[in-house]
C-alpha cells in the first residue's frame, strides 16, 4: 500500500484503537489534503462529543500514539492534527514504485467476473452521438477492469430485432442487396430506415407486405434469416469502422444482441408465470416490483409479453440478465446506458431478484450515461435539426486537431498519425472527464485546446517527458534513481504519484473514471510544475540529482501513460 491517505488512514485507525479502545478501530479518521501540511485528520473533533472529552484532548491523545509516524504529527486549532510525512518515507515508496511493474496498482483476489453492457446502437438507424458515450464510458470500465486482474465480458446488446425488421428486409428486396449493403456499409442507417417507414406508412401493400416478413422472420425461414444477416452483417462493418476509428476494445465476439435472446423469450415469460412472478394484467403478462407505482399510485407494470403475444425491450433484458448470471457466471453487472433508462433498470433488476434470477451475491448497476447537449445547451443536433454522424463527428474532431498542430514540423504521415491520436484522445477524454450522469456539452474548442483538464494537455506532458529521456540519451527503464526529494515541486510530484493504484481501484469500485481523469490531470500539473523549476538535463545539475530527477520523469511517464491507457486515451510518441 503506497497511497498516502490510505496509509494514513490505516495508521490512524490503529491509533484511535490504541488509545480509545477498540471499538473505534474502525472509525473514519476523515483524513483530507491540507494546505497547512500534507494532510489533516478531522476525526478528534466528532470523537469528542462521544467521549465527552474536548476535542483538542482527543487530538493529542492521538498525536501521542503516532509518535513513532514516520512524519511529524501536530495538533492545531481546536483539535485538527496536521500530519506532514517524511521525505524519506516518500522517496521511499517513489522508489518501490519505480520498481513495481504494476506502478502500485493491486490486483483483485479472488478475481470477479464482471460483465460490462455497452455501447449497444441500433441496427438501421445510424449510431448516434448518445453511443459515443456509452461506448467510451464502458470501454474504459472494461480495461480498468482487465487490468485489476478481473475477468470481463463485454456485451454489445445491439438493437437487431423487432418488428421493424419486417419493414426493413422488404426494403432491402426492393432496392436490391447490393446497394443495401452499400448504403448500410457507408453509415446511412438513418436514411435507409427513413426510406423504409415512408413506404411503411404511404404503401399499403409494403405494410402487408412487411407484417408478413415479421411473421417469417419471427418462424426463422432460412431465406429471411438470410437477408436479416445481409442487413446485420452491413451495419455491424459500419459500426466496427467506427469502433476502430475510436480504437475501443469491441469486437464481434462481444455482439449480443437482443436477437440473440428471441429463442428464450417464451421460456422466460413461461418461468415467470409459473413461478407467480409475472401475471396477466389486461392480456399482457407483467411483473409487479415492489415499491414502483405511476403516478396514479397504481402498481407499474414491467411487461414481459404484450397483449398481441409480442415481447419487447424488457422481455429482452429479463432473458439477459438471467443469462449473463447463470451462464456467464457474472459477480457483477455494468449496465453502461443512458440515464433516461433508469426506471427500466430498477424494475428489471427487482423482478430478476423477485424472480431469483440476480440473488444478493451479485450486484447489477445501471452506470447512467448523461445526454450529450450542443453549445446552445440543446440535445447536441446538426443546424438542420438531424442527429449528428458520428463517423463525420469524429473525422471533424482529427481534422481540428491537425489544424491545432499545423505549426509543428512533422512529415504528412506521422502528422496524421498524432492528429488521429490527438483527435480521438480529446473526444474520448472529454467524454470521461466528467462525471458520467451529468449531462455533457460537446464543444470542439474546449476538448482540443492544448491547456487545461483536456487530452492533448496530457498527451503533451507525456511526449515532453519523453523528448527529456530522448535529448539525454537515457531509456526510462535505466532512470532507477534513487529518488532524493530536495525541491518542494519535487516532494509534491512524488507525493501525487503515489496515489495512482488507489484511484484506479476506486475507479473499478465505483465505477467512475472521470476520478482517474482528476488524477492524471493533477499529476501532469505537479509535473509541469517540477519540470518549470527543476533542471534535469541542464548542465551544473550534478548526477545524484540528475538521476533522481530522472527517475521522477520515468515515473510520471508510467503513471501517464498506463493511466491514459486505461481511459483509452492513445499516447504518442510525439507531439
Ligand atoms: N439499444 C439500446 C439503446 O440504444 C441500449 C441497450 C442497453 N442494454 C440493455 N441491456 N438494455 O437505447
Amino acid at each position: 500500500m503506497t497511497d498516502p491517505q490510505m496509509v494514513l488512514t490505516d495508521r490512524v485507525q490503529q491509533a484511535l484503537a490504541a488509545a480509545f479502545g477498540a471499538e473505534h478501530a474502525d472509525a473514519d479518521p476523515l483524513i483530507r489534503p491540507s494546505q497547512f501540511a500534507d494532510f489533516q485528520a478531522n476525526v478528534a473533533m466528532s470523537l469528542a462529543k462521544r467521549l465527552r472529552r474536548s476535542p483538542r484532548e482527543v487530538a493529542e491523545a492521538l498525536a501521542a500514539e503516532l509518535a513513532d509516524f514516520p512524519g511529524t504529527v501536530e495538533v492545531s486549532g481546536p483539535g485538527f492534527l496536521n500530519i506532514k510525512l517524511d521525505d524519506t518515507w516518500i522517496s521511499g515508496e517513489a522508489g518501490r514504485m519505480l520498481e513495481d511493474a504494476r506502478l502500485g496498482v493491486g490486483t483483485v483476489t479472488p478475481a470477479q467476473t464482471v460483465v460490462i453492457d455497452y455501447s449497444a446502437p441500433n441496427a438501421a438507424k445510424e449510431m448516434h452521438v448518445g453511443h459515443l458515450r456509452t461506448t467510451i464510458v464502458g470501454d474504459s470500465l472494461a480495461r480498468i477492469h482487465e487490468h485489476l486482474g478481473n475477468t470481463v465480458v463485454r456485451q454489445n446488446h445491439l438493437g437487431d430485432w423487432g418488428t421493424p425488421f419486417g419493414m426493413l428486409i422488404e426494403h432491402l428486396l426492393d432496392i436490391g442487396e447490393e446497394a443495401a449493403v452499400a448504403q448500410l456499409e457507408a453509415g446511412m442507417g438513418t436514411e435507409y430506415y427513413q426510406a423504409a417507414r415512408q413506404k411503411f406508412d404511404g404503401d399499403e401493400a409494403f405494410k402487408t407486405r412487411s407484417r408478413a416478413r415479421v411473421t417469417t422472420l419471427q418462424s426463422g425461414d432460412p431465406e429471411t434469416l438470410r437477408l436479416w444477416h445481409v442487413f446485420m452483417d452491413a451495419t455491424v462493418r459500419y459500426f466496427n469502422k467506427v469502433y476502430g476509428m475510436l480504437g475501443v476494445t469491441l469486437t464481434d465476439a462481444d455482439i449480443a444482441g437482443e436477437s440473440m435472446y428471441n429463442p428464450m423469450l417464451q421460456k422466460t415469460c413461461d418461468d415467470l408465470e409459473a413461478a407467480g412472478v409475472a401475471v396477466l394484467s389486461e392480456g399482457a403478462l407483467c411483473v409487479f416490483p415492489p415499491g414502483f407505482t405511476g403516478s396514479d399510485d397504481k402498481p407499474l407494470p414491467l411487461i414481459v409479453r404484450k397483449s398481441d403475444g409480442g415481447y419487447g425491450y424488457a422481455s429482452t433484458d429479463m432473458a439477459a440478465i438471467r443469462y449473463r448470471v447463470h451462464d456467464l457466471k457474472a459477480d457483477r453487472i455494468l449496465y453502461v446506458v443512458g440515464a433516461d433508462q433508469a426506471l427500466h433498470f430498477r424494475m428489471v433488476f427487482a423482478a430478476a431478484r423477485q424472480a431469483g434470477w440476480l440473488p444478493d451475491t451479485v450486484s447489477a448497476e445501471h452506470v447512467q450515461i448523461g445526454m450529450m447537449l450542443g453549445k446552445d445547451g440543446r440535445r447536441f443536433k446538426t443546424r438542420s435539426g438531424e442527429s449528428i454522424k458520428l463517423m463525420d463527428l469524429l473525422q471533424e474532431a482529427i481534422d481540428r486537431a491537425s489544424v491545432v498542430l499545423a505549426d509543428r514540423d512533422y512529415d504528412d504521415e506521422t502528422r496524421a498519425e498524432i492528429a488521429h491520436a490527438v483527435g480521438m484522445g480529446a473526444v474520448k477524454y472529454a467524454d470521461l472527464s466528467i462525471s458520467h450522469d451529468s449531462e455533457y456539452v460537446f464543444d470542439f474548442d474546449r476538448m482540443l485546446g492544448l491547456t487545461g483538464n483536456t487530452a492533448p494537455y496530457l498527451q503533451y506532458a507525456q511526449a515532453r517527458i519523453r523528448s527529456i529521456f530522448r535529448r539525454g540519451g537515457v531509456d526510462p527503464v535505466d532512470a532507477t534513481g534513487p529518488i532524493v526529494l530536495g525541491h518542494p515541486a519535487e516532494r509534491a510530484l512524488a507525493l501525487q504519484l503515489l496515489g495512482f493504484g488507489a484511484v484506479v481501484e476506486k475507479v473499478a469500485e465505483t465505477t467512475e473514471p472521470h476520478r482517474l481523469c482528476a488524477f492524471i490531470y493533477a499529476t501532469a500539473t505537479a509535473f509541469t510544475t517540477f519540470f518549470e523549476e527543476c533542471p534535469v538535463l541542464k548542465e551544473g545539475v550534478d548526477a545524484d540529482t540528475r538521476a533522481s530527477r530522472l527517475a521522477l520523469c520515468a515515473l510520471t511517464l508510467g503513471v501517464l501513460e498506463t493511466g491514459l491507457g486505461l481511459l483509452g486515451v492513445p499516447v504518442p510518441e510525439r507531439m
